[in-house]
């Protein structure tokens, strides 16, 4: 699902690279947001509801609204409609608030 012909706009040709999603492997092209080669695979819900659990998708597409909060390469609450593919990356569904992957400093005591 991706507009391949347009009467206005031209697509440069891009490399296609692989990444996988929760355990699927997909395609999509290097450097295109991560959301968008998710959409073109027909993967609509990004996250969901803190509290009910509703599936959500795209909503600003520019970074503001955290609908698209997922976890890439083990690092959780990342805005997918503005991080880059790149080749080999892990993508995964968040579940809740998501955890840091590595301890945080405490204060002195
Ligand atoms: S869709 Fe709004 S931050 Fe990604």
């Amino acid at each position: 699902m991706r507009i391949i012909d347009h009467p206005i706009l031209t697509f440069a040709p891009q490399r296609l690279v692989r990444f996988v999603f929760d355990g699927r492997e997909l395609e999509g092209y290097e450097g295109e947001p991560i959301a968008a080669a998710l959409h073109a695979a027909g993967v609509r819900a990004l996250s969901h509801s803190h509290d009910l659990g509703r599936p959500r998708g795209f909503y600003c597409a520019i970074g503001n609204c955290s609908s698209c909060l997922m976890v890439v390469d083990g690092e959780p609450n990342v805005r997918v409609c503005v991080e880059r593919l790149r080749d080999g990356m892990r993508v995964d569904t968040q579940s809740g608030r998501g955890t840091l992957p590595v301890e945080w400093p405490t204060a002195p005591a």
